[in-house]
């Protein structure tokens, strides 16, 4: 497996690849890859000739200092971990935050149509400009013909669409479902910070998400709210940060119902001091 961790060596492969008429396919992460991860690899691998694997725990976006420093960084296993799913179509692009950053680790600022104040931007200051920001110059570094990403962030998926958009960007953004532990936890590189005791109750979450989701049948969106609300002021372990059922194009929480809009419902809450989030389609 090709590793490159700096962009003049990958340009130099890409040029070659483009010369040669392959399909780039394009997977960015943070690293510390599970099988939701693969998932998203698996998928470029059957829609293209190579997939690169951006592999970079990117500063900028993280609005908690104490959250980069203990993000997991395991690039070897990462790498033996892919190995596993193709030696020769993957690429893998590990570079240091000099050569993404050339001493000005520094946000772009982006508007994204208002999608960017909502949820995860209410809650993480910057966080979406940090996003912004390093996807936009990995496409530009990578130049991917497809690019995947999964539902489990969904707003970051909108808003990559959204900017492709709004940038004219020539790459298609192809989003991809969450990948799930047995239990129904969403796969995250957090997970493996969970203590035991929060890792046991962490599923509840997606259990809430499911309960949420029959509610929302026949109930208003703000008695599901509340109902979730309540299930989780008698979860001890658990501390809700939001929960919202939002228009999947806007992002905006619903008001009113329509039949003719679709629906997710969003949750934000804390095991200890570790973050996760989920997501699930109401209709
Ligand atoms: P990271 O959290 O490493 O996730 C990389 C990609 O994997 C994202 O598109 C994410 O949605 C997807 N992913 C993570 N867990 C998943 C799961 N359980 N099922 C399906 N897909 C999953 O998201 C980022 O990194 C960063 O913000 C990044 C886009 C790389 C920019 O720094």
């Amino acid at each position: 497996m090709k590793i490159f961790h700096n962009k003049s060596e990958l340009s130099h492969l890409i040029d070659n690849l483009k010369a040669n008429n392959l399909d780039i396919g394009f997977v960015p992460t943070m690293g510390a890859l599970h099988k939701g991860h693969l998932s998203l690899v698996k998928k470029g691998l059957s829609e293209n000739d190579i997939v690169v694997v951006s592999i970079f725990v990117n500063p900028t976006q993280f609005d908690n200092k104490e959250d980069l420093i203990k993000y997991p960084r395991t690039l070897g296993a990462d790498v033996e971990l892919l190995r596993t799913v193709s030696d020769d179509k993957i690429v893998v692009y590990a570079p240091s935050v000099e050569d993404i950053y050339e001493g000005k680790v520094q946000s772009q600022s982006f508007e994204f149509d208002g999608l960017e104040n909502e949820m995860e931007g209410a809650f993480r200051d910057g966080h979406f400009d940090g996003v912004g920001t390093i996807v936009k110059r990995l496409f530009e570094i990578v130049r991917p013909n497809r690019a995947y990403f999964g539902e489990k962030d969904f707003q970051q998926l909108q808003i990559i669409k959204k900017l492709v958009e709004l940038h004219n960007i020539p790459v298609k953004v192809i989003g991809c479902p969450i990948d799930r532990a047995q239990d129904g936890l969403a796969m995250s590189s957090r997970n493996t910070r969970l203590t035991p005791n929060h890792r046991k109750v962490a599923p509840f979450i997606y259990k809430t998400l499911k309960s949420a989701k029959s509610k929302f049948g026949t109930k208003s969106a703000k008695k599901v709210s509340e109902w979730v609300e309540k299930q989780f002021n008698e979860q001890p372990l658990l501390k809700l940060e939001y929960f919202i059922i939002a228009d999947i194009e806007t992002l905006k929480p619903v008001k009113r119902k329509s039949t003719k809009k679709a629906y997710r419902a969003f949750i934000a809450a804390y095991a200890g001091d570790i973050r996760l989030i989920d997501n699930i389609a109401l209709n």
